[in-house]
């Protein structure tokens, strides 16, 4: 009698494993950052658009983002894509990788992790050289995939390719190739995509969820929104209370409230050229924040508490906005 239960035991205890590991298995590839301390806080710096040899700028804002970076005692560093200009790289043994990467962001701040997606711009060359795994030999800061998750204890991080999505780079490329190997079929890639992340998010009990692409949702700069994603991938986001949607691709520094769910967006694009001089006047969602020229963005998290700031080439701070989880829930 001993013998059957613990039998039927062990089988239910089969059942439940291979269930539980059945349905959290997403085809997502999942990385782990402890948070800090006992609070579990989190500190990280976000720069977009970046990659010129240290041209435009981008020296002079690495120069701050190191500055900054030590004030924060950062946990790692996010880059919304575009990370090498112009036609991303030519392949793993491209000078351009250590000319705009590793001798630009020189700072003992940012000897951290950094956590990549792919710009459009990226995908005008050699898209897998940039997802090689080789290129952590030569620095082992470097780490970039077309779409993963990030678990850092408070908060889970959902990086998104979104190059994809947008038609015009299929329809109308004006003259450039895009290396969509590994994303064609399409229809099929962003299908599979975008279930991944509806069941990542669904399924994930994070204080704050925070969403990454390079492409904008809303913006009031030179591209403005990504109709595209406004269409199959905000209303994903809302749905499942996303908190933060972060990008580049306009090479500026915004920050738009949703009017309709508590989402933010976050433009952090001023990675080096920047001062394009076109503000898009007309927005549906409530621009809080426009700075055209060069800078980055510093986000503090902790399990109460999320405060974002923009810094400019000489690491003035430009706009700071803080919001509270309690407050949130207790309105
Ligand atoms: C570098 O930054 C300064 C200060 O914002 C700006 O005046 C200058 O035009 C920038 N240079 C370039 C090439 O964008
Ligand atoms: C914003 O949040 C920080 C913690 O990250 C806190 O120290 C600061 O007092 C807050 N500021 C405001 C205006 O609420
Ligand atoms: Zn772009």
């Amino acid at each position: 009698m001993a013998a059957m239960s613990s039998f039927f035991l062990l089988i239910i205890g089969l059942f439940l494993v291979f269930t539980t590991t059945t349905t959290s298995f997403a085809e997502l590839e999942r990385f782990e950052e402890p948070a800090k301390g006992a609070d579990g806080s989190l500190s990280f710096l976000v720069v977009g658009d970046w990659g010129r040899r240290g041209t435009y700028n981008q020296s002079q804002v690495s120069l701050q983002m190191g500055k900054i970076g030590e004030k924060l005692d950062l946990n790692f560093v996010i880059s919304t894509g575009d990370n090498f200009y112009d036609n991303g790289l030519a392949g793993t043994n491209d000078p351009n990788f250590e000319e705009s990467f590793t001798k630009v962001y020189t700072a003992k701040s940012l000897q951290k992790q950094w956590y990549s997606v792919l710009g459009n711009h990226d995908y005008r060359g050699d898209t897998e050289a940039q997802l090689d795994p080789i290129l952590r030999k030569i620095d082992s800061r470097w780490l970039c995939l077309r779409s993963f998750i990030l678990n850092a204890e408070i908060a889970e991080f959902f990086f998104i390719d979104t190059s994809p999505f947008v038609d015009s780079y299929f329809n109308t490329p004006e003259g450039h190739t895009y290396d969509w190997r590994g994303v064609t079929p399409r229809n099929n890639y962003i299908a599979n995509l975008l279930k991944d992340v509806e069941t990542a998010l669904r399924e994930s009990s994070a204080k704050w969820k925070i969403v990454v692409g390079h492409h904008a949702i809303r913006s009031a700069g030179h591209h403005g929104d990504t109709p595209e994603l406004v269409k199959q991938l905000l209303p994903i986001l809302q749905a499942n209370n996303v908190d933060l949607y972060m990008n580049g691709h306009d090479h500026c520094l915004e920050h738009i409230s949703s009017i309709e769910s508590p989402i933010q967006f976050l433009t952090s694009g001023g990675g080096s050229k920047a001062w394009r001089g076109d503000l898009k006047g007309t927005n549906s969602d409530d621009v809080k924040f426009f700075y055209d020229g060069q800078g980055f963005m510093s986000v503090q998290l902790t399990q109460t508490n999320a405060e974002i700031i923009f810094y400019d080439v000489s690491g003035k701070i430009l706009h700071k906005w803080n919001v509270s989880k309690e407050l949130q829930s207790a309105m």
